[in-house]
């Protein structure tokens, strides 16, 4: 493991390329399906300059289909990569839902937060939550692509409910983004930004804000002792031989 003095190394290159290719085709998927609804011409946005393609069904569908093409190999390499490297650490867990609230009320009051691993407990539900729309939206995604093949033909009602899913889940997906960038509002978690653009996070945020996942790197010997721990952990040891 690369280490930089002050910081913890969050996320490797793999864990960043997948963010960045989902955030990416997850842009363009919103963009182009909201382009199949006629709103673009209605709302004059194929006036703006560089997008009068942008109520051009052939090609909204045409750029929503690439996206879901790279956001499906995203998907698949997230989940292959994690499974070959049995790393489940952002998976909900019992008891989530009460230590989100915890943190959310520590965080509005200014009082002591539970001490958290790797990741907070509302970012394994947001995880989850985002996940679980992304996957309904692929696999309707993938039924209303087959529906546009020729030849295949399936009832009214199974394309009705295909759609309604796929509108729900896009409906859903917002609120999750929304509430996914209104996190950044708040101080403390914008010391997580730049784990994702570089990879690294500041060593204090971490011994403070993660502690478990900070003992857990401590015991492996992936991050050396602070200044402060070695003078406390000499001073104990001094007073243990003293007392002996
Ligand atoms: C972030 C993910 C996605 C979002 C937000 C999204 C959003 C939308 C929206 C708003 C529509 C227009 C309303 C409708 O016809 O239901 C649509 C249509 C469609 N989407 Fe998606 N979608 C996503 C992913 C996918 C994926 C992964 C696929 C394919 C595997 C897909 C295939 C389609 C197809 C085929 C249509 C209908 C085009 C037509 O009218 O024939 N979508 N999508
Ligand atoms: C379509 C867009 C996006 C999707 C689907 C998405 C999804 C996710 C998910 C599922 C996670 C893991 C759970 C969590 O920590 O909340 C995550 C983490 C993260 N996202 Fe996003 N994200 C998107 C856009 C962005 C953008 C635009 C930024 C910032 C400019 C951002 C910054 C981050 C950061 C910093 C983390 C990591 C937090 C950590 O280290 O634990 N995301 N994202």
């Amino acid at each position: 493991m690369s280490v930089k003095p002050g910081k913890v190394k969050r996320h490797g290159f793999s864990v960043r390329f997948v963010h960045w290719t989902v955030t990416l085709s997850t842009f363009v998927l919103l963009f182009t399906g909201f382009g199949q609804m006629p709103i673009y011409r209605r709302y004059m946005v194929d006036r703006l300059p560089g997008l009068a393609w942008s109520s051009d069904f052939a090609v909204t569908l045409k750029l929503h289909y690439l996206a879901a093409a790279v956001l499906i190999f995203a998907v698949a390499y997230h989940i292959t990569y994690h499974l070959i490297r049995r790393d489940f650490a952002i998976l909900p867990r019992r008891g989530d839902l009460k230590e989100s609230y915890l943190i959310i009320k520590a965080m509005l009051t200014g009082s002591k937060e539970p001490p958290s691993g790797k990741y907070l407990a509302e970012q394994r539900l947001a995880y989850a939550f985002i996940g679980a729309n992304l996957l309904v939206l692929i696999i309707t995604g993938i039924f209303k692509v087959l529906k546009n093949l020729p030849g295949v033909d399936f009832s009214p009602a199974f394309r009705y409910w295909i759609t309604a899913f796929h509108n729900l889940a896009t409906v859903l997906l917002l609120f999750g983004l929304l509430a996914h960038f209104a996190a950044f509002i708040f101080k403390d978690n914008r010391q997580l930004l730049p784990g994702m653009f570089t990879g690294y996070v500041d060593l204090d945020y971490v011994r403070r804000r993660h502690r478990r996942w900070y003992e857990e790197l401590r015991r492996q010997g992936k991050i050396p002792a602070s200044p402060c721990e070695e003078v406390d952990a000499a001073s104990t040891r001094k007073v243990r031989r003293k007392s002996v």
